[in-house]
């Protein structure tokens, strides 16, 4: 494969480095992803804070969709959430005591989202997002873990595993998934061809009729920023763990101290716990790396280790 140094040299030159590594014999599709969007690192950043008419714009339409299902106290998981440029836009819209989690594949993407939350929207917005890296197709989270799971155009990039990624984010999810992806069947002609040419994800009205998933509303979102690539939000209702019908707590201030994710190991899926500079799996016996402050959840960064001593 291609130098990733000769890689972030022809992207700083303009070109795109989804179509280029199409062609490049060695690497896998999920590998591809995250080097492209790590790549961009920072772009998302700097266009919200030069055009943040657009993304307020959006939250103005998507907030209303997701406050329909979250409910005071819930946990809200953003998957794929780059650099929370969109979770941003509506986390001071939604119940004070909701505690948002994001992960995403590129950690330096997480990285230039945490600068920009800390600067731009404050303290208090920083508190009530934790992220950490993995990977949508083996998400490091128990099984009904999370009230409210959520995507905005991070599907999107994944055709070929459209199956595998929507029952990963509907097992994790405990009452709703609620996914604001591009639909590909009702996108223009020209679009389509753009979609397909990068890759993008087709039928998942499809998909998710065969994954038995229950599909309680489909709207097609009015703003949309980038007309080739029009939004449809879809909410499916879960079943996990007593949902939805259990009653939502009384009270709606934020939690003290935020709980801490239960996360599992991707590969055992045994559960983890903070070991030093890691997480440890006593189950499982892999450890995964903390970068720059993030937690590296994914299997091919779980590091063999049997007997941990702990300092
Ligand atoms: C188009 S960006 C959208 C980012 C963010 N959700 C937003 O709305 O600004 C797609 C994001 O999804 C992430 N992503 C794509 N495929 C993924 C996968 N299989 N697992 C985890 N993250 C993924 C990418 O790294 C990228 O940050």
């Amino acid at each position: 494969m291609m130098l990733l140094s000769e890689l972030k040299r022809r992207y700083e030159a303009g070109d795109n480095i989804t179509r280029l590594l199409q062609t490049e014999p060695g690497i896998n599709e999920t590998r591809s992803i995250e080097i492209a969007y790590d790549l961009q690192a920072g772009s998302y950043a700097r266009a919200a804070l030069e055009n943040p008419a657009n993304w307020v714009d959006e939250a103005r339409e998507r907030t209303p969709i997701l406050n329909r299902y979250l409910r005071p106290g819930d946990t809200l998981l953003d998957a794929g959430c780059g650099e929370n440029t969109n979770t941003c836009a509506f986390v001071d819209q939604i119940p004070p005591s909701v505690r948002a989690y994001g992960f995403d594949l590129s950690v330096s993407r997480l990285v230039a989202g945490r600068r920009y939350v800390r600067q731009h929207w404050g303290e208090t917005a920083a508190d009530r997002i934790t992220v950490f890296c993995g990977r949508m197709d083996r998400i490091p989270l128990a099984s009904s873990s999370v009230d409210v799971v959520m995507t905005s155009h991070a599907v999107e990039p994944n055709r070929g595993q459209e199956a595998v990624l929507l029952r990963e984010l509907l097992r994790v999810a405990r009452r709703y998934l609620v996914l604001f992806e591009p639909c590909y069947e009702e996108t223009s002609e020209e679009g389509r061809r753009r979609m397909d040419s990068l890759g993008y994800v087709r039928d998942l009205d499809a998909h998710l009729k065969a994954l038995g998933a229950k599909v309680v509303e489909r709207t097609g979102l009015t703003v949309n920023h980038k007309p080739l690539n029009p939004t449809v939000c879809w909410v499916c209702e879960c079943t996990g763990d007593g949902a939805p019908d259990d009653p939502a707590p009384a009270s709606d201030t934020a939690p003290e101290a935020p709980p801490e994710m239960a996360y599992i190991c991707p590969v055992s899926g045994e559960p983890l716990v903070r070991l030093d500079d890691c997480y440890w799996s006593p189950g499982g016996l892999y450890a995964y790396p903390i970068l720059q402050g993030i937690p590296v959840l994914k299997p091919e960064y779980a590091i063999i280790l049997t007997r941990p001593v702990a300092s």
